[in-house]
């Protein structure tokens, strides 16, 4: 279903498999079914640390539009490790970066719900900041191509394309708003690191590094 209406291409991910990408999503040659269960590919709220961790393994064989050679959860642990620079003692900030796009797989084109099923997918498990700080990676966009003349030219192509699709540049009273919300800071700070987490063979700290941190969040909200 998905190959029909959406461009596909082959290449090999940075885990050495064979893949194939439909729009956003890769499968491996091995079939999907082995890498990337059909529950992976449907919406869905993480009741544990465990299942978001799984997840995010399994993103690690998805290839992502932004660069060749490069999977949803590269993406992920690149945007993390920029937070971990700019932000090194807010941990929320650091794992809403490392989570901010797992919902890649669940949306179509343009990507135009995948903020909001992933704030959702995470909210009982890593509560209301870190989902809140998902929803906001998108306007935070349309909040800084409004803001920062510069900020446009260092978008990726892909973004550049959906930014028409979340809506384009906000305008000046939709930016008013969004200067009012007290975690302006920390939103404006993961969208530049996403911005800046597409840079395929790039080392960074691995998945297991934030898996205690996913673990002590879960602790303090699964079952609140
Ligand atoms: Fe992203």
């Amino acid at each position: 279903m998905l190959a029909k209406r959406q461009k596909t291409r082959h290449w090999r991910s940075s885990h050495g498999d064979r893949a194939l990408r439909i729009g956003h999503v890769a499968f491996t040659s091995s079939g999907y079914r082995d890498r990337v269960t059909l529950a992976q590919m449907t919406p869905r709220r993480f009741r544990d640390a465990d299942e978001i961790i799984d997840h995010l393994r399994q993103l690690g064989a998805l290839g992502s539009v932004e660069a060749d050679n490069f999977t949803e959860l590269d993406h992920g642990l690149q945007t993390a490790a920029i937070l971990r620079d700019v932000a090194p003692d807010d941990s929320e900030l650091q794992i809403a970066g490392l989570v901010h796009d797992l919902a890649h797989p669940w949306d179509g084109p343009g990507q135009p719900r995948h903020a909001t099923m992933g704030a959702i997918a995470v909210r009982d498990v890593l509560g209301d900041r870190v989902a809140d700080l998902i929803l906001s990676h998108v306007p935070a966009k349309r909040y800084l191509v409004a803001t920062r003349a510069e900020y446009a030219s260092l978008l990726s192509p892909d973004s550049v394309m959906t930014l028409a699709a979340q809506g384009g540049p906000m305008t000046p009273d939709e930016t008013s708003e969004f200067e009012r919300h007290p975690d302006l800071r920390a939103m404006v700070e993961l969208r530049i690191a996403d911005d800046g987490a597409k840079i395929a063979g790039k080392v960074v700290a691995p998945l297991a590094t934030y898996e205690n941190t996913i673990r002590e969040l879960a602790a303090r909200h699964v079952g609140r």
